[in-house]
């Protein structure tokens, strides 16, 4: 089907929907008008604006039809809904729009993405491609430019591209042919033609043995003086109280070296430890931070039982945090603009709040035990080993906990409509969750009292 076909009816799609009158549409989070929103893509500061690409199928709550929507905003607050940017409609990549990244080549906006191609048989290929951005802001593909890299099966994708002196380097996830999760790594003078280095993570690499079928959506970048790997390594087996979700996402510190193109690495950490996180992306600002988004949910849990599908829309991403390197680990902070959403302080005594759009920040005496109740939706328990969240599953009774371990001294909660997060000792931990409680509703706490308590509501800013 050609590009234009699909428009009529995405248009219409956007136009019926009824997304943002659902008591669950968050009021300052990204989520999509309609339709299902997984990965955030192409995250990039271009001249003088940031952009946000994120996947998206406008036409249903499925992951079918992959496209890549499209923000902007100039100062990371407020956010515009810009026209769509890629369709699955070519040959290369009939089957999906697959994540990728943003780079700025000669002062034109590129797009690096992954064209899926499914065959009748089950296998499937993929290509990496390339767009560039139109004097008019809409996107022309300069189609693939990196067929499936020899060794590995159709799962190889999400490219993260990044410059460094005067070449192109990319990040890959991939499956090799023994079915081991990894990361290759490539470089290029032009982006056009691109030369294989290997594999710089992955099972049999760096120690590591046995951490599942597939890497997803790599991202590498230098921290301080270190470089840092993000990944999504599906297939890693589970512990008692860490990498629960259905995939997990994981982060390792090391050094990577141009010259030889390796990396070394240490162990695998949890980036954050709640209920919904997936494929986040970072990018570096203009002024020198490390900025970072999420996907606030996983594939093949129960995302099809959210009971946002029912109005027509699924999936939010997390707030941009800023990242950091801190007493020898990674530290994830809100951005520090999203202070500017604050409105008057409350104060606050008592046990309960209306469960609104609200950030709360406080102290707890060591050791003491807390909690706080969403609404009947989602508990938070605080004790002397860490946090436990806690809430129902949506398929059946089970109940479901996530964990955070340590001796938590602070908490900083940003509540939207349907999600929180929990920046734990300053940004050493982060919990990232949904949950869909009754509105109106209460938020109590009971417990030790908190210690320097304040609270702010939080005012919509996102999108026009
Ligand atoms: C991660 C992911 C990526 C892929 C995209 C497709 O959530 O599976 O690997 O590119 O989603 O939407």
């Amino acid at each position: 089907m050609s590009h234009t076909s699909h428009l009529p009816a995405i248009s219409q799609a956007v136009m019926r929907s009824s997304g943002p009158a659902d008591d669950h549409y968050p009021h300052w989070h990204h989520a999509p008008l309609t339709g299902l929103m997984n990965d955030p893509n192409g995250f990039i500061q271009f001249a003088g604006q940031y952009h946000l690409f994120y996947q998206w199928n406008p036409l249903a709550c499925d992951h079918t039809f992959k496209c890549w929507g499209h923000w902007s905003s100039l100062d990371l607050i407020h956010w515009r809904h810009e026209p769509i940017a890629l369709l699955p409609d070519e040959e290369y990549d009939r089957n999906g729009c697959y994540s990728g990244s943003a780079v700025e080549q000669d002062g034109i906006l590129k797009l690096c993405y992954t064209g899926n191609v499914k065959f009748a048989d089950g296998s499937r290929t993929a290509w990496q491609c390339i767009a560039m951005q139109n004097a008019d802001s809409t996107f022309s593909k300069q189609g693939p430019v990196l067929p499936l890299p020899e060794g590995y099966t159709g799962h190889v994708r999400d490219p993260k591209v990044w410059r460094h002196n005067d070449r192109w380097y990319m990040v890959l996830g991939a499956q090799d042919l023994q079915h081991c999760g990894k990361v290759l790594l490539f470089s290029s003078g032009d982006l056009q033609q691109w030369n294989f280095h290997g594999e710089i993570a992955g099972h049999g690499l760096n120690s590591l043995e046995d951490v599942g079928y597939m890497w997803e959506c790599p991202d590498l970048f230098p921290l301080d003086n270190k470089h840092v790997l993000i990944c999504c390594p599906q297939g890693l087996p589970r512990e008692s109280h860490r990498f629960l979700n259905t995939y997990p996402v994981v982060w390792t510190q090391g050094h990577f070296d141009y010259a030889n193109t390796a990396f070394e690495h240490g162990p695998l950490h949890e980036l954050d430890s709640g209920f919904e996180f997936y494929a986040p992306q970072t990018m570096l600002s203009e002024d020198g931070r490390r900025l970072l988004v999420g996907w606030m949910g996983v594939p093949d849990g129960e995302e099809m039982q959210q009971p946002t599908c029912e109005h027509g829309w699924l999936h939010q991403m997390t707030c941009l945090r800023e990242l950091s390197w801190r007493n020898g680990t990674l530290y994830q902070h809100p951005l520090r603009e999203l202070t500017s959403l604050r409105g008057e302080a409350h104060h606050w005594q008592g046990n309960t709040l209306p469960l609104a759009p609200t950030e709360l920040s406080f102290d707890i005496a060591p050791g003491s035990e807390m909690m706080l109740d969403f609404a009947g939706a989602l508990t938070l328990a605080v004790n002397g080993n860490g946090i436990q969240l806690t809430r129902q599953s949506l398929l059946s009774d089970e109940i479901h906990h996530r964990y955070w371990n340590g001796a938590v001294r602070s908490l900083q909660i940003l509540i939207d409509r349907s999600s929180v997060e929990i920046f734990i000792n300053d940004g050493e931990g982060v919990m990232s969750s949904r949950f869909f409680p009754s509105y109106p509703g209460q938020l109590t706490f009971s417990g030790a009292t908190p210690v320097a308590f304040r609270c702010w509501p939080l005012q919509p800013c996102m999108l026009e």
